[in-house]
C-alpha cells in the first residue's frame, strides 16, 4: 500500500499540495519556524508566517527555497513532511505515496536532485519531477498537447518562468531569477532610503499588492505603513 498520490507546486513562496480524488489540500505560505532551544519545528505554513518577523531569539523563521530552488534543505524537508501529513488525513508511518513535483524550468540536475532526495525523506515512494512551465499551461486550460506555440509566463515569488510549450513539451524556456519578492525588497529599500523607515517582508508585500501597479498610474497612490524610524529607532 502507497497511499494516495500526490501534486506538489514548491513554491519561493506559497506550496500547493494536490491530492487524488481530494483536490488541493494544501495551499500554504513556504515558511518554516524552528524553535532553536528545543531544536524542533515551532510552526509550518500560516502559523510560521504570522512568526516572521516578530519572532524571540529562539524561534528562527526560515523560508526553506530561494529564487525557486531549496536554499535550506532541512527546512524544506520539515516543510514536505509537515504538508504530506496535512494532505493525508490519517497518515500512518507506513505510507509512501508517489508524488509529482513541480520546479523550474532552467535548474541544475544539483537543485533537481535536492528537491527529489528531499521528497524522498519526506516518504514519496517515487519521486516525479515536471517542469512548471507545462504544469501551468495545463492549470489554465491551454491546450499544451496541439502542434501551436502557446506561450505562458507563470511570475512567482522567486522565479519569473517564461516557456513556449507545444506538442506537451518545452520548446523554449527561460526562468529569470526575478519575481516578487525582488518587488518587496525593492519597496523595503525604497522606504529605507526615501523615509528613513525600516519596514518587514509582509508589510512590503501588502503595499504591493495594495496600490502596486504593472501599468503607470495616471495618479500616485498612497497608502499608510507603519515601521521603525532609522534615525530615531522608534516606531
Ligand atoms: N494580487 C497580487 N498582486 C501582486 N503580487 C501578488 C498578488 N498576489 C500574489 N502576489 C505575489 O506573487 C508571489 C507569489 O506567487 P506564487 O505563489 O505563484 O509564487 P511561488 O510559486 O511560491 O514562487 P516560485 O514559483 O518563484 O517558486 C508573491 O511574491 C506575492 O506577493
Ligand atoms: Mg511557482
Amino acid at each position: 500500500m502507497r497511499g494516495i498520490d500526490l501534486a506538489i507546486d514548491l513554491g519561493t513562496a506559497n506550496t500547493c499540495v494536490f491530492a487524488e480524488g481530494a483536490g488541493i489540500v494544501v495551499n500554504e505560505p513556504s515558511i518554516v519556524a524552528f524553535n532553536t532551544q528545543k531544536s524542533r519545528v515551532e510552526a509550518v505554513g500560516h502559523a510560521a508566517r504570522e512568526m516572521l518577523g516578530r519572532t524571540p531569539p529562539h524561534i528562527r523563521a526560515v523560508r526553506p527555497l530561494r529564487d525557486g530552488v531549496i536554499a535550506d534543505f532541512d527546512a524544506c524537508e520539515a516543510m514536505l513532511k509537515h504538508f504530506v501529513r496535512m494532505a493525508l488525513p490519517g497518515f500512518k508511518a507506513w505510507m509512501r505515496p508517489r508524488m509529482v513535483i513541480g520546479v523550474p524550468s532552467e535548474i541544475t540536475q544539483v537543485e533537481r536532485r535536492a528537491v527529489r532526495d528531499s521528497a524522498i525523506r519526506a516518504r514519496a515512494s517515487d519521486v516525479h519531477l515536471v517542469d512548471e512551465p507545462i504544469a501551468a499551461a495545463i492549470g489554465v486550460g491551454m491546450p499544451v498537447g496541439e502542434p501551436v506555440g502557446n506561450m505562458i509566463v507563470d511570475i512567482g515569488g522567486g522565479t519569473t518562468d517564461i516557456a513556449v510549450i507545444s506538442l506537451s513539451g518545452v520548446v523554449y524556456s527561460r526562468s529569470l531569477r526575478v519575481g516578487g519578492d525582488a518587488m518587496d525588497e525593492a519597496i523595503i529599500l525604497h522606504c529605507k532610503r526615501r523615509h528613513k523607515l525600516l519596514i518587514g517582508e509582509r508589510t512590503a508585500e501588502a503595499v504591493k499588492r495594495g496600490i502596486g501597479s504593472a501599468m503607470p498610474l495616471g495618479t500616485p497612490t498612497r497608502m499608510e505603513v507603519k515601521g521603525r524610524h532609522l534615525v530615531e529607532g522608534v516606531p
